[in-house]
């Protein structure tokens, strides 16, 4: 819970591996896996670019309790001012597993996301005497749930995945790639998924780990070019399938929440909006102008930089001038947005789709005490401080308050009252 004087924070955007998942990586010989070094240490071998080769990237990266033991995690928050985290599994999640064995990984990682989350609640010492109290009020972690996304599974068992993570108290969403079953997002078998996780109300948090192509040069950069551009290109391309198929206009309640701020997809919105109305194959296919879409989305706050926040921000408070396509306005109101909203609308504002995120346990500082406070965290938290326009109330909303309305977490004043 939040000291009185200051903001309540809530991370939305912070992995785990869990123990058995862990497992399951320690007897892979294929990558992903988890291999120990001769000095002891366990290193997890994630990315295409670590697989091979003597480059600066083959060894992977170091993987330890902070993936797994939830008092780790509660030990990163406490050195952060953090109060809630919702928990999500890392990359890659299930998709190098075949049918059977995803389905029963699903079950048995949400049960352990469940129990993890269990795990670490508030102090409930002053709580007896409280008639209201449930369990629930006091959690600090919450968590996505997992889905047997891969290709082959029975629809079935991808719905009853879902059903499961609504059962659990702590789970409220899904963590999910950018390949679907197998085809990617627009892939038209995503159907009955985008419409079970849109009636059962969970957050789609989507997230890349494939990244894109670094072609056009040979030099060794490190992690650099498949963190920092191939991820979230990843997303941004993931996302534009997906409004290109139609998914939006056929379930407008689905929750998507967009990782890395949704990479370039922000910045870009306008020109794919141009595109579409140049290309004769695609410009009737959405009901909409494709820049209305991105008010319908949420965004973490790992954007690193304040101007890139306020980008992103400007362009979901953008949104509502593109709600009708009216071909009958003039050309300069049509390309302007709507007559009456020629100026931009506070019908979606950007600062309440904002939330705060750390990617922790990733970017851990590369040298010094990795209990203490962690750059990659300090980084996006002054970015939340430093854009132009926001006061405290734009501050106090991306920092926790939008995360509590979002998934649910308070009742009461509050955190973490059951939803159902
Ligand atoms: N690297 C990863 O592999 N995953 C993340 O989420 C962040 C960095
Ligand atoms: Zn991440």
């Amino acid at each position: 819970m939040a000291a009185a004087g200051r903001p309540m924070i809530v991370d939305i955007h912070t992995h785990v591996y869990t123990p058995a998942y862990v497992e399951l990586l320690r007897r892979r010989a294929e990558v992903p896996r988890v291999v120990r070094s001769a000095d002891g240490e366990e290193r997890v071998i994630l990315l295409k670019e670590e697989v091979s080769g003597d480059g600066s990237n083959s060894k992977g990266r170091p993987v330890g309790p902070q993936y797994w033991d939830s008092r780790a995690k509660l030990s990163f928050m406490d050195a952060h001012g953090i109060d809630v985290s919702v928990v999500s599994l890392a990359n890659p999640w299930l998709d190098f597993l075949g049918p059977t064995e995803a389905v029963e990984t699903a079950r048995k990682l949400n049960d352990e996301l469940e129990a993890y989350c269990a795990s670490a609640h508030a102090s409930n010492d002053n709580q007896t005497d409280d008639t209201s109290f449930s369990p629930l009020t006091q959690a600090r972690l919450f968590a996505f749930g997992s889905l047997p996304l891969v290709p082959g599974v029975e629809p079935a068992a991808v719905l009853e995945a879902v059903e499961q993570i609504q059962q659990s108290p702590h789970l409220r969403g899904v963590i999910m790639g950018t390949k679907g079953l197998g085809k990617g997002l627009d892939d038209p078998e995503m159907e009955p998924v985008y419409r079970a996780l849109s009636s059962a109300g969970l957050i789609v948090f989507v997230h890349p780990h494939y990244g894109v192509e670094n072609a056009f040069g040979e030099q060794d950069n490190g992690h650099v070019l498949a963190l920092g551009l191939g991820f979230p290109l990843e997303t941004t391309i993931g996302i534009a399938r997906l409004i290109l198929a139609g998914v939006l206009d056929r379930h407008p309640d689905l929750k998507l929440l967009l990782a890395h701020s949704a990479g370039a997809l922000p910045a870009l919105s306008s020109r794919l909006a141009s595109c579409i109305t140049h290309d004769p194959h695609v410009k009737d296919r959405l009901q909409t102008d494709f820049r209305f879409y991105l008010g319908q989305m949420w965004y973490d706050a790992l954007a690193y930089g304040p101007e890139e926040l306020a980008l992103v921000e400007r362009v979901i408070s953008r949104a509502g001038n593109y709600e009708c396509r009216d071909e009958e306005l003039p050309f300069i109101q049509r390309v302007n947005g709507r007559a009456d909203l020629l100026a931009p609308v506070a019908v979606y504002p950007g600062v309440e789709r904002l939330l705060f995120g750390t990617d922790h346990p990733f970017f851990p500082p590369l040298e010094g005490d990795s209990s203490a406070r962690w750059p990659s965290v300090d980084e996006n938290l002054d970015a939340i401080a430093g854009v132009p326009g926001w006061g405290k109330q734009e501050r106090d909303r991306v920092l926790g308050q939008n995360a509590v309305e979002l998934f649910g977490l308070e009742a009461k004043g509050k955190i973490g009252l059951d939803r159902r």
